[in-house]
């Protein structure tokens, strides 16, 4: 494969990354880097539609997810991260495809559909919190891949309205100025959304039941102890039904290999919960091990993290701005050669 395709894909700077990241998407990415010209955005523009008045969180996770992702085996060396707000083309973009999508598609979008009416829940039914930058970042979104010529954008499957927002304004950008942005296409990731230690379907921050990249191992302790396992199963050598334990679904996501008789053991009543669970700990630490190493490293030095942003911002910047030169070319804004 000579020319490869280019990947775009965001991710939001709200917070540290967890083991649903990992599993769920950034595990995915590590293995299309090397099939793919991949570009990485921390949206912290998209990230602050929401957090507008807590700027310092966006501020401060925008580094705390870069080393995530670099720990996690994002490579510098062939992959680029860079950071939404120094591309001031993606903002450009923005208010030129803002014409092309009507009030009503954008309620209509499931994602944002589902997002208002969360915050209407935390709210109340004012509608205060639902804000034009908020019901508008699928245009943002929209600016953020076309920006980059991203042929295929990697994402799970409650982004897909949001990429196909993003095509219906391509095509419609398309159908008016010529053809100018290039069409892209979702991977989905076939890794489904893993489960927290509490038995809920999803891992997520605000449920209270993520195990963090950041976790220190007393932290990953109480966690691992605390988790649900078959409630039918009271004494330690009653027999027990693993399929129905958090502590074995762990243990068979992190690819223990002493898994089948952990299986087997647990079935015939041999094996104690409190051991099972010490067990996980031990293989989770041991799979967090190079991660946490890497993750030292970054934090201990902090000019790199800056110089692979400052790099990746530059990566990112050049090739926007020459979309930026065809867009406008095509707008009939360009109204004298050589304009920036
Ligand atoms: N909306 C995405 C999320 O919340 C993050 C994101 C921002 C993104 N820009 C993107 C994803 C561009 C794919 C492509 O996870
Ligand atoms: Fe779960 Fe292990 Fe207890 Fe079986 S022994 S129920 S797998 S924690």
């Amino acid at each position: 494969m000579n020319e490869k395709k280019r990947i775009l894909t965001g991710i939001r700077p709200t917070g540290k990354l967890h083991l649903g990241h990992y599993f769920g998407a950034v595990c995915n990415w590590v293995k299309l880097q090397n099939e793919y010209h991949s570009f990485f955005e921390i949206a912290d523009v998209q990230g602050l539609t929401d957090n507008f008045s807590n700027p310092e969180k966006i501020r401060i996770n925008v580094r705390e997810v870069t080393i995530d992702l670099l720990s996690l085996g994002i490579n510098p060396e062939i992959s680029t991260i860079f950071i939404q707000s120094t591309i001031p083309e993606i903002a450009e973009l923005t208010v030129f495809y803002s014409n092309l999508v009507t009030m009503s598609r954008l309620y209509r979008n499931p994602t944002v559909k589902t997002e208002i009416k969360q915050k209407k829940e935390l709210f109340g039914n004012s509608g205060e919190s639902v804000t034009y930058g908020f019901v508008g970042y699928p245009v943002s979104q929209a600016a953020d891949i076309t920006a980059f010529e991203g042929a295929c954008v990697p994402v799970g499957e409650d982004q897909l309205p949001l990429i196909e927002q993003t095509r219906e304004i391509v095509h419609k950008f398309n159908s008016i100025y010529g053809d100018t942005l290039m069409m892209p296409e979702p991977v989905l990731s076939n890794n489904p959304r893993i489960k927290g230690l509490d038995g809920n379907e999803k891992m997520g921050k605000s449920l209270g039941n993520a195990i963090y990249l950041s976790d220190s191992k007393e932290e990953i302790e109480k966690k691992i102890m605390g988790a649900v396992t078959d409630p039918n199963k009271i004494k330690k050598d009653d027999p027990a039904n693993p399929e129905v334990c958090m502590v074995y679904y762990y243990h068979q996501l992190l690819n223990n290999q002493n898994l089948e008789t952990v299986c087997t053991e647990c079935k015939q009543g041999k094996r104690g919960c409190v051991a099972c669970k010490k067990e996980l700990i031990q293989v989770m630490m041991e799979f967090l091990k190079p991660i946490k190493e890497k993750r030292h490293y970054y934090e201990s030095h902090p000019e790199e993290v800056d110089q692979i942003l400052k790099d990746g911002n530059k990566k990112a910047r050049a090739i926007s701005k020459q979309v930026m030169e065809k867009v406008k070319k095509n707008m009939q804004i360009d109204y004298f050669e050589q304009e920036q």
